[in-house]
């Protein structure tokens, strides 16, 4: 696919997430000299700001994000890129006023996105703005809009979202961003079940036990206090992050992997859930949230000592879902999934616990021959591909040991891109396929709603953890069968 050159306009450019995550992904990109000579990023913002201004607070922040200076050719040629635009989003003139300049200059091009990096009650307001000043029309070159998660709040919220980003936009103008899709291991999940045969007649309900998708994070809450109180682990990550990467480990093989083939795939994974009714959410889900404890040698706070959260939330900081998938391939097979903040390690992972044999010949031996074998696919913060296989142990007893089997495929000079890059190079390509549809939103809200309708009963009280610790013990009830735990470890 050709990268087709843009004008970018980033809605929200002064904020955290324009600032860690889109500018520097802007940088690399020219760095690697991906960038089409006439791309352009032009900046709004509330702050009244100029070219010059902009550009050293971007010169500032990518000096910081990096640790280090910053090379001057390639810094002038990106600066050179980037515009900043001064309004305010509630105000029409701030659309006319944009409309005005790249209309009317010629090195805008006509092919543009439209990042919004804004909050999502503001998505509506912006959308119809650039409409009214026919930004969103494809007469003379392509017109893209991204925007983050959340989608929605619950399924109503983001059904009602969708009817109005429908008068405006067609589907194939609408970028859902789910930036997890955009991690390099997370795409290598695909390779590794589709681009090997050895592994694919073992992928089903005959040989895999159970499966895991953890998302731990050692970092608090940061200073989202706001949104995270009124969103909790599992908006924030399990309804979208979390139940992604659900369907790429259990989806069937794609017709193709074009952005309609996977996300067809996807879909018919989410649409075999097993719902989960009210009756049945202690059995299938669990919450807490963290108080204070030590983390890394660190004392810290609880998460009602964090800013700008009231003393008596009952917000989850941890979230943990059975999930059961009512298909030929994986009935009977559950996918635990968790995530929660101010544990014990930063860590993203998928544990894949096979069944034992059918004889256990060595059953006898004195070590840990019971041990089942694993499939460890390593997010972050190591990129990895693991398997545990038991093996004897070397000398005259048969004894047996586990040992790992350890498929490094990252060389020391290999860089690791941020998830971000890649996508915003999508955009550009006008590839689609790491992008979410529309009905992979809804049946993911489908799955968690009656979860946080339940919890929303049950706002007197919440299990708490320590910080710095793995989550509760109770969590533990989530589990089917004896000799099933949280794997923490890769
Ligand atoms: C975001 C969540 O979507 O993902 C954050 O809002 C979370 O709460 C973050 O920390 C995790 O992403 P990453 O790429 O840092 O693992």
């Amino acid at each position: 696919m050709t990268t087709d050159s843009c004008t970018y306009v980033i809605f929200g450019a002064t904020g955290n997430l324009a600032k860690l995550k889109l500018i520097p992904g802007f940088y690399h990109l020219e760095l690697e000299n991906k960038l089409p000579d006439d791309t352009r990023i032009i900046a709004v913002g509330r702050r009244p700001w100029d070219k010059q201004t902009w550009t050293a607070e971007v010169k500032r922040f990518l000096i910081e994000k990096s640790g280090q200076g910053l090379d001057e050719t390639i810094f002038a040629k990106f600066s050179a890129r980037l515009e900043y635009h001064r309004g305010n989003l509630d105000e029409a003139e701030c659309y006319q006023a944009l409309a005005t300049n790249v209309n009317n200059q010629p090195q805008f091009s006509k092919n543009m996105a439209f990042y919004l990096a804004i909050s999502p009650g503001d998505f509506s307001t912006v959308i119809e703005n650039l409409s009214l000043v026919a930004l969103l029309s494809e007469e003379y070159g392509w017109r893209r809009v991204i925007i983050e998660k959340p989608i929605g709040y619950d399924l109503e919220s983001a059904k009602a979202l969708q009817k109005r980003l429908e008068r405006h936009l067609t589907e194939e103008q609408i970028y859902r961003i789910d930036h997890y899709l955009g991690k390099g291991m997370v795409q290598n999940v695909l390779v590794f079940r589709f681009a090997n045969v050895m592994l694919e007649p073992l992928w089903n309900r005959n040989y895999i036990d159970h499966i895991q998708i953890t998302h731990a994070e050692d970092i608090g809450i940061g200073g989202r206090g706001e949104y995270y109180d009124g969103a909790g682990a599992m908006r924030d990550m399990l309804q979208s992050h979390l139940l992604q990467l659900l369907t790429l480990v259990a989806m069937e093989p794609p017709v193709s992997m074009d952005a309609e083939g996977l996300r067809d795939e996807k879909v018919k994974v989410l649409k075999s859930i097993r719902p989960i009714p009210k009756s049945a959410v202690h059995a299938h889900a669990f919450r807490a949230q963290y108080s204070k404890g030590t983390v890394k040698g660190e004392k810290v706070g609880g998460y009602l000592d964090e800013a700008n959260i009231p003393g008596d939330s009952t917000t989850e900081t941890y979230a943990a879902l059975k999930v059961l998938i009512d298909n030929w391939r994986w009935r009977g097979v559950p996918f635990y999934l968790r995530t929660g903040k101010r544990l014990a390690a930063g860590q993203s992972s998928i544990s894949i616990c096979f069944r034992h044999p059918p004889l256990q010949f060595f059953r006898d031996t004195p070590v840990d021959c019971m041990n089942p074998n694993w499939v460890l696919l390593g997010i972050q913060p190591e990129e990895c591909i693991r398997m545990e296989m038991t093996v004897k142990e070397p000398g005259l007893e048969m004894r047996t040991r586990t040992t790992s089997l350890d498929a490094s495929f990252r060389n020391a000079d290999e860089r690791q891109v941020d998830a971000y890059e890649d996508l915003l190079l999508d955009v550009m390509k006008g590839d689609r396929s790491l992008f979410l549809r529309f009905d992979e939103v809804e049946y993911a809200w489908r799955i968690v709603d009656p979860i946080l309708q339940y919890w929303a009963t049950e706002r007197d009280y919440i299990a708490t953890y320590p910080a710095g610790s793995w989550g509760p013990t109770e969590s533990q009830r989530l589990f089917e069968k004896e000799g099933q735990f949280w794997r923490n470890s890769l």
